[in-house]
């Protein structure tokens, strides 16, 4: 008993263990989910404010590029750039006198992102595999893709590195060449269309992966509280559900213990039918003897004694004590408790039953039928059933002198089918009222009076059929009596 509840406690903690590794391993998977959807995130935000930044310079380098560059004051800052000698009106002189300079698209852009110290954190330049300032001169990530646009392969290249222990996105995107470039390259043998330099662009990523911590660190935060939450909750379902298989393994051993007990009761009323049935066995035999003994006197008185009289009644005696002997040993047997399930033939069990009660149903008047149609044996512990086949008898031999019943008789059926042994006892007793029918196998249910029944007999018949035999047990009223049917599995399962 304590085995299958400590089962049952152990099968409903591997569950919950189960529970919580099934709902862990789906909580970090949904936790990597989002910080990796969080982490791309913010770098997707990084790589659209390059592009951004991109076309800002685009629109710049266009607009430049459209006016075929611009004038400006020379400066210290901005001297005549002496990689456009070549270009035929690179100096002007206004009509006032003052001097001016061109400035070419890459000139307005580098100054504008590098001596401006980028836009917005975002830095770059344009460059080319073939460069008119050496200023421009692509590093090795902006050469590796030059090359690729060169080939025409990709228009557009970004990664993510890291460069003296900071974090950047470099995005870099092919120029083609255009009518207003050719104005300052075409001497260095730049066409129309193409792909031979670019403008670079780099993002530092700091401000993006602060960010991108912090929101992550909510994320796991709040997974963290709900995971918590959830872990107590399956705690306190798992003790209320402990608690409670508890109480209901305690309401089970009291309803055994209770069971237990009423077995006992009903064990001893049964044997006081028993010692009720031997005494009638016993009465036959004891007039018997008495006759005999009453012969012995007789002869004596009558000084008629010889000794093959003496003989023939001495003999007589005996026989009726080996009777009366055989009646005792039957009574033994039939309360000897068996701990070891006997392979039974159930006609048998029903034999012994019969000459146990035989005598006491002769003497009211009851015929007994038998049809036995069954011969396999079963393994079970045949006092238990004994104890079922002698309770529905007593009850069919009451119900029938109560009723006053004329022709008498209890119709015994031992038959089979597939899978089970049946056993039915009948009797022609007016069968039971339709509003108690269904109590009747409630312990204490009676309609006897106080001394001549406990109402434990079918309870406990049930008990035994059911619970221990593995059987069912049942009632139909048939032919104006009682009809109680006993299966029995032929299989012990
Ligand atoms: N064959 C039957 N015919 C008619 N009524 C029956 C029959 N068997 C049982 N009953 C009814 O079912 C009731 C319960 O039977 P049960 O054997 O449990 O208790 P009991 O016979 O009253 O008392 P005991 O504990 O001494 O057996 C009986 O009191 C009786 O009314
Ligand atoms: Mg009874």
């Amino acid at each position: 008993m304590k085995k299958i509840f400590e089962r049952k406690i152990e099968k409903l903690k591997n569950y919950y263990i189960g529970i919580l590794i099934i709902s862990t391993f789906i909580i970090v998977l949904s936790l990597g989910w989002n910080i990796y959807n969080e982490s791309q995130h913010y770098k997707n935000a990084a790589l659209e404010h390059a592009k951004n930044s991109f076309i800002k310079n685009i629109m710049f380098r266009d607009w430049v590029a459209s006016h075929g560059g611009v004038y400006v004051f020379p400066t210290k800052r901005t001297p005549p750039n002496p990689y456009l000698f070549h270009v035929k009106d690179r100096d002007l002189i206004t009509t006032g006198g003052k001097k001016l300079t061109l400035m070419n698209p890459s000139y307005t852009i580098r100054q504008l992102m590098e001596e401006h110290k980028g836009m917005y954190g975002a830095k770059g330049h344009i460059t080319s595999l073939k460069l008119l300032n050496p200023k421009n001169k692509p590093n090795n990530w902006e050469k590796k893709a030059l090359k690729i646009f060169e080939k025409g392969k990709k228009k557009e290249l970004y990664e993510f590195l890291s460069k003296d222990g900071e974090e950047y996105v470099f995005y870099m995107k092919a120029l083609s060449t255009k009518q207003s470039c050719l104005k300052c390259h075409e001497h260095q043998g730049f066409k129309l269309g193409d792909t031979k330099s670019g403008i670079f662009i780099s993002i530092p990523m700091k401000k993006y992966y602060d960010d991108m911590y912090s929101a992550i660190y909510d994320i796991i935060t709040i997974y963290l509280i709900f995971y918590i939450i959830g872990i107590a909750c399956l705690i306190y379902i798992y003790k209320n559900l402990k608690a409670s298989l508890l109480r209901q393994e305690k309401l089970i051993e009291e309803n055994r213990k209770k069971d237990e007990i009423m077995l006992a009761q009903s064990r001893h009323a049964a044997m006081g039918e028993m010692i009720s049935m031997i005494a009638h066995q016993w009465r036959q035999p004891i007039a018997v003897i008495a006759m005999w003994a009453n012969n012995i006197v007789a002869d004596v008185d009558m000084d008629e004694m010889n000794s093959k009289n003496f003989k023939d009644y001495a003999d007589n005696i005996v026989n009726q004590t080996k009777h009366l002997s055989s009646t005792i040993d039957d009574f033994r047997n039939f309360f000897k408790p068996n701990k070891e399930k006997e392979n039974i033939v159930l006609k048998d069990i029903m034999e012994e039953c019969l000459a146990v009660v035989n005598k006491s149903l002769e003497n009211n008047n009851i015929q007994v039928e038998k049809n036995y149609k069954s011969q396999n044996k079963i393994k079970i512990h045949s006092r238990e059933l004994v104890q079922v086949y002698i309770n529905l008898i007593k009850n069919a031999k009451d119900a029938l002198i109560e009723n006053n019943i004329k022709n008498a008789k209890i119709t015994i059926n031992i038959y089979e089918d597939n899978d089970n042994i049946i056993t039915e006892i009948r009797d022609n007793a007016k069968g039971i009222d339709e509003d108690i029918i269904l109590k009747i196998f409630e312990p204490y249910f009676t309609t006897k009076s106080v001394q001549s029944g406990t109402g434990l007999g079918l309870y406990i018949s049930k008990i035994i059929v059911e619970k221990h035999l593995h059987g069912i047990i049942g009632v139909d009223n048939i032919n104006n009596g009682a009809c109680f049917t006993i299966l029995l599995p032929k299989e012990n399962k």
